[in-house]
């Protein structure tokens, strides 16, 4: 299913990260190409950046300092109330059952926001088509006490390169 996404999309990008800043960052831009309806798929080993891309696009949003997003673990769904709603779930400690008794299917297709899920490999059977894959690398070439990762996006919608020069 993760495959069929990367062959149905019409974008793919790729950034090398060199800092959680950066990741913020990447994710501030491409919280202005979002509408409400958009289901983000992050998938990526732990500590690859998932959540701090979170931060980065509720930031993005327009939701400042005053709720800062949670690291993972112990919060399995939240919600941001920025100028477009936004939906976070993390997945690592449930599964596909866990997920619909929670009413994730529901928010797989509400208008009235964005679903980001961390861990989205999970669902990946529930997945709409038109969800947007973000894969997330440790770097390859270093260890993993360094700050690069690799971001891969890809997007079934038209988005320009030019939104992404840094
Ligand atoms: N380039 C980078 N981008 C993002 N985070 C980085 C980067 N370099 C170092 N880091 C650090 O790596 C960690 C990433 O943590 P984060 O919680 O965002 O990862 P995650 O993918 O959500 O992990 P988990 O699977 O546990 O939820 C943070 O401590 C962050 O400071
Ligand atoms: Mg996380």
């Amino acid at each position: 299913m993760l495959e069929e996404l990367k062959k149905r999309a019409r974008k793919k990008f790729e950034f090398l990260s060199t800092s959680p800043l950066y990741t913020e960052e990447l994710a501030f831009k491409i919280s202005r190409k979002l509408n409400c309806g958009n289901v983000l798929a992050l998938v990526g080993e732990l500590g690859t950046g998932k959540t701090t891309f979170v931060r980065g696009l509720v930031k993005g949003l327009g939701m400042g300092k005053e709720r800062m997003v949670k690291s993972p673990t112990f919060t399995l769904f939240s919600i941001y109330p920025a100028s477009k709603t936004i939906y976070h779930f993390d997945l690592y400690r449930i599964d596909e059952e866990d997920f619909i008794d929670i009413g994730g299917l529901e928010y797989l297709q509400t208008q009235e926001g964005i679903v980001v899920l961390e861990w989205a490999e999970k669902v990946k059977l529930l997945l709409p088509m038109n969800t947007i894959l973000i894969e997330f690398f440790h770097s390859e070439f270093s260890l993993r006490d360094t700050q690069k990762r690799k971001i891969v996006i890809y997007t079934p919608y038209q988005w320009e390169d030019e939104h992404f020069s840094f």
